[in-house]
């Protein structure tokens, strides 16, 4: 019988976060399985990316919902039937409230593409670069009822002095998904 940790990716754009934990997954690095992806887009690449993966999958149009609470409780009833242990939010850019948080609060992570606490919210990554930032960085966190205000788990930095974005995103990209794995990894361990 697995005893292995159960994990849900929520994700609502390309995906590439989901690929590097799945992977990871797959291959033993990180000891769990990904048994749910929750995503705001049925239309978005993640969606293909789970299916090729064979990960259950809970795509959705939020305004199929009368109300955001209708919306959360779906999201809960989907990873209660999964018996999810961890929810890990990839680019998921919607605001987790307090329907969510009061089924699955404490178990619900984030990665956030600034050192936190500096650019949280929206357009990080331009963010930083319109303010003239000389160190970038990655930022994994407990998610709560503030916007990436959470408790920080694990940061990584590095040096970009460069004016192109797509470089920076693509740094960005590399750092995540080595540091996504590790600190799955290192918070099931603990
Ligand atoms: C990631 O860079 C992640 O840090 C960011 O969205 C991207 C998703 O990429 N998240 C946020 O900005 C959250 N505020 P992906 O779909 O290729 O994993």
């Amino acid at each position: 019988m697995s005893h292995k940790k159960r994990i849900a990716i929520f994700a609502s754009g390309t995906g590439s976060n989901f690929e590097a934990i799945t992977v990871a997954c797959e291959e033993g690095r990180v000891p769990a399985d990904v048994v749910a992806m929750v995503c705001d887009k049925p239309a978005a690449r993640v969606v293909e990316r789970a299916a090729l993966h064979g990960v259950e999958t809970f795509a959705f149009d939020p305004k199929s919902f009368p109300s955001k609470a209708e919306m959360e409780c779906a999201i809960a009833d989907f990873l209660d039937e999964r018996n999810v242990d961890l929810v890990c939010l990839a680019g998921y850019m919607r605001i987790i409230s307090d329907t969510l948080l009061s089924r699955y609060g404490g178990r619900i992570i984030n990665i956030h593409p600034s050192l936190l606490p500096a650019f949280q919210g929206a357009r990080a990554v331009e963010r930083a670069m319109e303010y003239g930032v000389k160190i970038f960085g990655v930022t994994i966190h407990y998610v709560d009822q503030t916007v990436d205000g959470g408790k920080i788990i694990a940061q990584r930095a590095f040096p970009y002095e460069g004016d192109d974005i797509d470089e920076l995103f693509g740094l960005i990209h590399a750092v995540e998904h080595q540091l996504y794995p590790e600190t799955i990894t290192r918070l099931l361990a603990d």
